[in-house]
């Protein structure tokens, strides 16, 4: 891709932010160009969105994964290319030290959002967990409440 190009879709993706779209792929991709986003691009919008929802109810580590994690990993989480990058949760060696994806989902990551800040600690453990030792990943240390407390 020229620069040229890139310019065309980073402010592609800026227009979508700005005219309020507010789905999580788009949140996504609006972040990791947010190096040359206008802070009007960034305000008001799905950030505030995000952040200022309520708690989410789901009971259990498959639910929270459905419910929160699906829509960008995919419901067998092998991720996605497309308007954005989701990489691939199923058999990811970084998730073997527990306290990589409880920072990540405690502090987002690029265009990922900080979707661990509307959970409580044992909902983060219990979704962290989940994913773990799911899609082929078996890491059997589980993460636990305190553990989740100590990286918020
Ligand atoms: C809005 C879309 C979105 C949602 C919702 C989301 N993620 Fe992500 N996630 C991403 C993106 C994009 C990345 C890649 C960030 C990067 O590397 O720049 C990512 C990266 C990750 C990583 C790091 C993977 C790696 O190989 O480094 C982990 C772990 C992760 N997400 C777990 C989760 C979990 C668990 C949930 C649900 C609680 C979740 N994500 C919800 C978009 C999302």
């Amino acid at each position: 891709m020229n620069k040229h190009s890139i310019f065309l879709v980073l402010s592609a993706m800026i227009a979508a932010v700005t005219v309020g779209s507010q789905s999580l792929a788009q949140r996504g991709d609006a972040d990791s160009a947010s190096a040359n986003a206008p802070p009007t691009a960034r305000s008001g919008d799905a950030d505030g969105a995000f952040v200022s929802a309520s708690k989410f109810s789901e009971p259990d580590g498959e639910k929270l994964y459905k419910r929160v994690c699906a829509g960008c990993h995919m419901p067998d989480a092998k991720g996605a290319t497309g308007a954005g990058t989701y990489p691939a949760l199923a058999r990811n060696r970084k998730l073997a030290a527990a306290g990589y994806p409880a920072y990540v989902v405690l502090h987002g990551l690029n265009g990922m959002p900080p979707v661990g800040q509307m959970m409580t600690d044992q909902q983060v453990a219990d979704v962290i967990n989940y994913v773990r030792t799911h899609f082929g990943n078996t890491y059997k240390d589980a993460v636990t409440a305190a553990d989740v407390k100590s990286t918020r």
